[in-house]
């Protein structure tokens, strides 16, 4: 199964204090890739889809305008919320905005089952929420965890990946590590059946192998004029 994967659109219609980020192009970029990956089966954005117009009916409007430009490629979509997304909308909303189901979520491909997870939670297991986002502190809560540890624990022997919008690659910049992430790594290749991560949230992306796993990062679609996106056989 052909899996489409953007990441960091940041999609606003304010500009962004970050001077390499280009917010307001994300919406056209994404249009782009979508005519680009027209092999896709699927399409997947890692998180950080919209960022803060500083208004309300602005943030709406611009998720809405995401959701009209995938809804029209007609193909299934899945998300997994970012820091950012969370700042705007509390989950629930998130969810029910996009449509996506509601992480921890398996997804059966050809190849691989695909896990995704949502480390948008702070060490002392609060999930984030507008007003209560610190995007250096981030992890699992123990539901997930405990439900990666029975997927890893189980019988089934389909190579596994897994996708989320934090990062686990210990060689990008630390502050966007998941508190967890040596401990995840360790778990990961202890089950002997993950071979692939697939994360975001690292601008500048990254493409490693560590202990037989393959740790990309992706990429984010709002710096410059950079369109980065994927299309992965799973
Ligand atoms: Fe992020």
């Amino acid at each position: 199964m052909k899996f489409g994967i953007v990441t960091d659109l940041h999609y606003s219609t304010k500009e962004s204090a970050c001077t390499t980020r280009r917010p307001n192009k994300s919406l056209e970029k994404l249009k782009i890739s979508l005519e680009n990956m027209k092999e896709a089966d699927l399409i997947v954005c890692l998180g950080d889809l919209v960022d803060d117009c500083g208004d309300e009916s602005e943030n709406l409007r611009c998720i809405s305008d995401l959701m009209q430009v995938i809804r029209s490629c007609g193909k299934p979509f899945y998300c997994i919320p970012g820091n950012h997304d969370c700042t705007n909308f509390n989950k629930e909303y998130f969810y029910s905005l996009t449509g996506c189901p509601k992480l921890p979520y398996v997804l059966s491909g050809d190849t691989h089952d695909v896990i995704f997870i949502d480390a948008c939670f702070a060490a002392d297991g609060s999930e984030y929420r507008p007003g209560k986002v610190n995007w250096t502190d981030t992890d699992l809560d123990k539901v997930q965890m405990e439900s990666l540890k029975s997927i890893l624990d189980s019988d089934d022997k389909k190579p596994l990946a897994v996708m989320l919008h934090q990062c686990l690659d210990p060689n990008v910049e630390h502050r966007h590590l998941l508190h967890s992430a040596g401990l995840l790594r360790e778990m990961l290749e202890k089950s002997g059946k993950v071979d692939t991560v697939i994360e975001g949230h690292y601008h500048p992306g990254a493409d490693n192998v560590i202990n037989g796993i393959h740790y990309l990062t992706l990429p984010a679609m709002c710096e410059l004029d950079n369109i980065p996106f994927t299309v992965i056989d799973l």
